[in-house]
């Protein structure tokens, strides 16, 4: 048995799946998917294939003739799930399953959970959910193109990361939505949602989808996406997959967003109003070149998805919105850069490879920005010593070798050492890649709107308060970075100084409002508490709720308990993996006496 990836019970000595055909029924009512999917392998297996599935109930496996497959489901594994063992020399086999309630990949929202008043369930597999939605390979180091049917009650409607084919009707009371997926993807890729969905076209290329109630806000605010994608395809070479359309998701979508291919989705809290958050579309779009044409072999690999990524996109910011703003950026993941060095130091300074060893570890309990930021550093590194002509041909041509495959941390290397003879010479690559910490040679940026916001806040620690007026004209990203740059435990005058002059409990953008109201939970600021209150009730997206938690965690016994009391009421509407998430942070800080609770902003 050769398992290359940590996280998959999938064997590299036995076929891959080239192909697959999905049909679900989406049963409301009790919460399950109920499914049917062939795998078509590349060649018959020799005896033994082995599948990932974690809480699926196996109904029957039978092989293209009809015939019944011994199989069986076992080795759970608190992480990986049940390998679904198959005892057969077939290359295609069809299996009758349904999902758990609590299938990890899956949300399920009740009708007063939506702004419409209709259910919604949606996807989110990425890192290694695929599993609880489909038995299958599910490891980026097998792509396979797919064709789905997705049956759904007649008022709703049915999307998917792949190309719509249409939709019938069934005796009035259902829809059968279908969907092909002509390129090769890795399982975490795989993604669907069915809702009260509304559509509208930007221009012939891409649609945005949400419910009706935010349908004219999405429109609105990312009405400069088509730009965007013209932008990145001078910057990376054509765009594809085709399809570029957005899912504005429910409140509670984990993450702000993710890169389905042909349809990524976005949390709705990118819908500031002034167009400020599409940075995080511009990521998710560059991801189209750096993650789903080349792909991480494994979550040891994950800096190559998300290090080139935000490299992609801060290069594509820099051509829409000009270097000063770029720079903003850089310095805001900077700050969270350090902030989870700092972090993941205290738990395991592994942690803080570029390349990490993942083996016995949940992928979800890791994400931190190190993958994100330092790779986007050591990328920029590169840049700097080739000059900027020699990296983009760099880039171009390693999108060109590897597009529609997945790599590992060495497979780039040596194509790196190849492309760039002597790079070796200028930077020391194993620090970077296998090293733990930030490396010295680290760049830096400066820009002018940077240092007058450093000048603020060198006056702000000898106890000057900035002119108002100054402030006023901040925009939203120097706004952020602001904020997370001054103390997050202020004196009691400072927060309501901060407050009542600037209204930041109740802004709407949610990256300003979150900042400012993690500075006024670890100030223990309690005026705020009710704005803190309804963002941990209406949000879910993780990169707010954990540093909104962890603050008031750490600030002491009535912070505490607030967030516990808080968190009883929010749960129920988080996705699994982010109540899974404040869950932990809640009892850790329990059993760890609240004074020595560690740093988890
Ligand atoms: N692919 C990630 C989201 C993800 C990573 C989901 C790992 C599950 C496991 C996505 O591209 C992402 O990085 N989103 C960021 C955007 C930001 C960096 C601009 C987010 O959600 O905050
Ligand atoms: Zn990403």
């Amino acid at each position: 048995m050769t398992r290359l990836d940590p996280h998959s019970f999938a064997d590299d000595q036995q076929p891959s799946t080239k192909r697959f055909s999905l049909d679900l029924f989406v049963d409301f009512e009790a919460r399950i998917l109920r499914g049917t999917v062939t795998l078509c392998l590349d060649r018959p297996a020799e005896g033994v294939l082995d599948l990932d599935s974690r809480g699926l109930t196996i109904e029957s496996v039978v092989d293209a003739s009809g015939h019944p497959i011994e199989h069986q489901c076992g080795g759970r594994d608190a992480i990986l799930g049940e390998r679904l063992r198959l005892r057969t020399t077939a290359s295609e086999v069809t299996i009758k399953y349904r999902t758990a309630p609590i299938a990890s990949a899956l949300q399920w929202l009740d009708a007063a959970q939506t702004r419409s008043g209709r259910p919604y369930v949606f996807t989110q597999c990425q890192a290694i959910h695929a599993r609880s939605v489909v038995p299958c390979q599910d490891t980026p180091r097998v792509r396979s193109t797919y064709s789905a049917a997705l049956n759904v009650p007649r008022s709703l409607v049915a999307v998917m990361a792949a190309s719509a084919q249409g939709s019938r009707d069934v005796e009035g009371l259902r829809t059968v939505f279908r969907f092909e997926m002509p390129e090769a993807i890795p399982s975490y890729l795989l993604a669907f949602a069915v809702g009260n969905i509304t559509q509208r076209d930007l221009d012939a290329r891409t649609r945005i989808y949400a419910e009706p109630a935010t349908i004219d806000a999405a429109a609105e605010e990312f009405e400069n996406v088509p730009a965007l994608i013209t932008k990145a395809e001078a910057l990376f070479g054509s765009y594809p997959w085709t399809r570029f359309d957005l899912l504005v998701m429910p409140p509670s979508f984990p993450y702000g967003g993710m890169e389905n291919p042909r349809l990524t989705f976005v949390t709705p809290t990118l819908l500031a109003g002034d167009r400020s958050l599409v940075n995080v579309v511009a990521h998710e779009l560059a991801h189209s070149w750096t993650g789903n044409l080349i792909t991480n072999a494994s979550m040891n690999d994950f800096w190559l998805n998300e290090g080139f990524t935000v490299y992609a996109e801060r290069r594509i910011l820099e051509a829409t919105e000009g270097h000063e703003s770029m720079a903003l950026h850089a310095a805001l993941g900077r700050d969270g850069l350090e902030r989870d060095l700092r972090r993941l130091s205290a738990i395991d300074p592994k942690l803080t490879r570029l390349r990490t060893q993942l083996e016995g570890v949940d992928p979800d309990e890791v994400y931190s920005l190190v993958p994100y930021e330092k790779g986007f550093l050591f990328l920029v590194l590169l840049e700097a010593k080739v000059g900027r002509d020699r990296f983009d041909q760099f880039l171009l041509a390693y999108i060109d070798r590897f597009r529609f495959t997945s790599i590992t941390t060495d497979e780039f290397l040596a194509f790196l050492r190849e492309a760039l003879p002597g790079i070796e010479a200028d930077v020391d690559l194993g620090a970077w890649i296998d090293g733990e910490g930030l490396p010295p040679d680290a760049p830096s940026f400066t820009s002018a709107r940077l240092q007058t916001i450093q000048g603020l806040l060198e006056a702000w620690g000898r106890g000057e308060r900035p002119d108002a007026g100054k402030l006023k004209a901040f925009d939203a990203t120097e706004w952020q970075v602001l904020l997370s740059q001054l103390p997050h435990n202020m004196p009691i005058a400072d927060c309501a100084w901060l407050d009542q002059g600037f209204r930041l409990s109740r802004i709407e953008n949610a990256e300003i409002r979150v900042g400012w109201l993690t500075i006024a939970a670890a100030s223990r600021y309690v005026p705020a508490y009710d704005a803190i209150r309804e963002t941990l009730l209406s949000v879910g997206r993780m990169k707010y709720l954990r540093p909104l938690y962890a603050a008031l965690i750490q600030s002491g016994t009535r912070g505490f308990d607030f967030a516990a009391e808080v968190f009883a009421q929010a749960r129920s509407g988080y996705h699994p993996v982010a109540e899974a998430l404040i869950s932990s942070m809640i009892s850790n800080a329990q059993t760890s006496s609240g004074a020595d609770a560690r740093d988890v902003t």
